[in-house]
């Protein structure tokens, strides 16, 4: 099927926090990759992006921060669009589900079905939380996955599996706001009847789409369809979102499900963008691709579809390219946890660097299984790779055309065998880039056209040119000829992956951003043109600051420990004659010395006030002996007496273990004589 134009939505990042690397690789990166490419080929197409404003994860947020959800999603929306910005990710508009635009278009469309009989009302009995006085709704309750035991699912999904659950589901549910076991209270809904279009759907995935969907997202499909649709409700007990139409008996203090809304987002926002936006909606001839990351996929595989194919008029997804997961430095990449490399800090950190990180994210991307960014592999793949093979190349191209030549380019003179043979290379990188991106498959796609850039620095150290200068110009001048031919190349096919390297080298090159389709041509650019100056595509990047990234990491790991610290319950009660029985004082330390052979054992000499004594104390990993003379410490003085290594040790000295394990003196705050006693 040939296609007329090109709708390309890419999810709408839960307006709840920044923007991180896990986005990127999962859904924007490869998205703008293929719309640059699209606009490249000359297609009509719209991209199109947007904050998810509605749900619950906001009002979470909102309540942990003391804060209004309106509060909330405007300060992550403009971090979020600003960051996208500055990254070079292209949407030909950047929306927002709170926007009027929006909620006019989920409202007519919830009305459209409404009136057409599409969904089924029903009183059903809820999650309610008594102390809030509130439903709770999708990620308001928590308990175990049934599917999995993930302790931590939510009431509409488990992050674990990736089932989708109803909270009824969950096994020892809670409630996310007071933690207490909610009750049942019953609540009137609206329901898609999923059942209804299980036919259907079967047929339009399972038959249809089994070649050319991916096998991730086919197999998700196909198990949602085989264990059968139930249907599904739409509406919330919510006060955040779109509100229900009020005619509507029962309307009141609902509103529409976070899913229901947030892809009709995708229709608001080309409609914001466009008076034409219908042609991007409803014409059959009309492409659209949903990039979405895995969890995303059976709310646009499944019930968006559902949802379009009961109003009717609109096109259905060609595809589906959805990812799996990018993990950071072997853990699972967490907004809550703070777990992430951060879009906006990454562009603070390393200013003028987005084609590196884009390079990386698309290298390593999650394509068939979920992958793990490290910031080592980061400084790898920049210093090996886009530097020594791109940049250098084309470095070594555009100097030695200075150095030789005053930046002319030279004359294209006879050709032989091994220029033949690049030259005929060079032709077919254009349609092979092509087909992996139109395939979805962009680690392939960059892959391919670095390996343009590799045939470049072949062809050079081949040939030599600054060995023959001086005995062989003539064909000094067709080398550097072809080899900015390259260069050239690479400045049309690096552009949906690398924009601002692509800029860059327009400009040393002196030409205008081509088109995809002059690619693949050897007479790019004419003999006699001028080049511009010399400048470096890429830089170095450096151990210290790949460092820096790596302690902040460690910080947060920390502090995450830390966070998720909970004391121990209470051992049980004893009498007070047992505690009784205890002799605890205050003493000095006076003298301290590690015990040979051992890691941990200390040996000290303590003034207990009654007598001067040896313990032998389990902290020599925390503590310097020449550092703890003179340090105050708890001591019991009357336990039996005990041989550890070769010395007896009379007593103990009170440690405070914490969380870390670090142990710390138990010590009085003011000054007080050895000897006193501690009860
Ligand atoms: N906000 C959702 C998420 O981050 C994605 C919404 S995509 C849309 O998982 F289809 F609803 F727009
Ligand atoms: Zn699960």
């Amino acid at each position: 099927m040939i296609y007329k134009r090109y709708t390309v939505t890419s999810a709408l990042p839960y307006a709840n926090g920044p923007i991180h690397i896990g986005h990127l690789a999962g859904v924007y990166v490869p998205a703008d990759i293929y719309v640059r490419y699209l606009r490249s080929t000359d297609k009509d197409v719209v991209f199109i992006g947007g904050s998810d404003e509605h749900g619950v994860p906001i009002t979470i947020k909102a309540r942990q921060q003391g804060v209004t959800p309106q509060q909330i999603v405007d300060k992550y929306h403009g971090i979020i669009k600003e960051s996208f910005k500055e990254f070079g990710i292209s949407f030909d508009i950047y929306s927002r589900t709170s926007n009027q635009v929006h909620h006019e278009t989920a409202d007519d469309f919830f009305r459209n079905l409404y009136n057409k009989g599409e969904f089924v009302e029903k009183f059903s009995m809820q999650y309610y939380d008594e102390e809030n006085k509130q439903f709770l709704a999708d990620r308001y309750i928590t308990g175990t996955c049934p599917h999995c035991g993930n302790d931590k699912a939510y009431g509409d999904q488990c992050e674990k599996c990736g089932t989708t659950l109803n909270a009824t589901d969950l096994i020892n549910p809670r409630s996310a706001i007071s933690g207490n076991a909610p009750v049942m209270k019953e609540t009137r809904h609206w329901f898609l009847p999923l059942d209804k279009y299980e036919s259907f759907l079967r047929h339009w995935i399972l038959d249809n789409h089994k070649e050319d969907w991916k096998t991730n997202v086919y197999g998700q499909c196909k198990s949602w369809l085989d264990q059968g649709l139930q249907p599904r409700a739409v509406t919330r007990d919510l006060d955040w979102g779109v509100k229900l139409p009020s005619e509507i008996e029962g309307a009141e203090g609902k509103v529409l499900y976070v899913w229901f809304d947030a892809p009709i987002g995708y229709i608001s926002a080309t409609k914001e963008l466009t008076p034409e936006w219908e042609k991007y909606w409803k014409d059959k001839e009309t492409k659209l691709v949903h990039f979405i990351g895995k969890d995303n996929i059976v709310f646009h595989c499944i019930i968006f579809p559902a949802m379009l194919k009961a109003e009717g008029s609109f096109i259905l997804p060609d595809n589906v390219p959805a990812n799996e997961f990018m993990n950071l430095e072997g853990d699972k990449i967490s907004t809550s946890r703070n777990w992430a490399v951060w879009l906006h800090e990454y562009l603070t950190d390393f200013p003028s660097r987005q084609d590196e990180l884009r390079y990386v994210l698309c290298a390593n991307a999650p394509e068939t299984k979920d992958n793990d960014f490290t910031w080592k592999d980061y400084q790898a793949k920049n210093n090996n790779e886009l530097l020594a093979i791109f940049g250098n190349f084309v470095n070594r191209t555009l100097i030695l055309t200075h150095k030789y030549y005053n930046g002319v380019v030279p004359e294209l003179g006879e050709i032989n065998e091994n220029d033949k043979n690049t030259i005929n290379e060079i032709h077919a990188f254009p349609q092979r880039i092509a087909s992996s991106i139109e395939n979805y498959r962009f680690r392939e796609a960059i892959n391919e056209m670095m390996n343009l850039a590799r045939l470049g620095n072949k062809y050079l150290t081949e040939n030599e040119p600054w060995k023959i200068f001086k005995t062989d110009e003539n064909r000094v001048k067709t080398i550097l000829n072809i080899s900015l031919q390259i260069c050239a190349n690479l400045s049309i096919l690096c552009e949906p992956f690398l924009p601002f390297t692509a800029e860059k080298l327009c400009k040393m090159l002196n030409i205008n951003q081509q088109k995809w389709e002059f690619a693949g041509k050897t007479d790019l650019i004419k003999e006699a043109h001028q080049l511009s100056e010399v400048g470096f595509l890429f830089q170095k990047i450096e151990d210290a600051e790949i460092e820096n990234q790596v302690q902040k990491l460690l910080d947060t790991k920390k502090a995450n420990e830390e966070a998720a610290f909970v004391a121990k319950t209470a051992k049980t009660n004893i009498e007070y004659d047992d505690f009784a029985k205890i002799d605890l004082r205050v003493g000095t330390i006076i003298e301290a010395e590690k015990v040979p052979k051992t890691k941990k054992l200390l040996k000290l000499k303590i003034d207990t006030g009654i007598d001067q004594r040896t313990v032998v104390s389990g902290i020599a990993e925390f503590y310097e002996p020449e550092n703890i003379i003179g340090q105050k410490v708890s001591i019991l003085v009357n336990l039996a007496p005990k041989n550890l290594k070769g010395i007896e040790s009379q007593g103990m000295i009170l440690m405070a273990e914490d969380h870390d394990g670090k142990l710390c003196f138990v010590s009085p705050t003011e000054a007080v004589k050895s000897g006193s006693e501690i009860k």
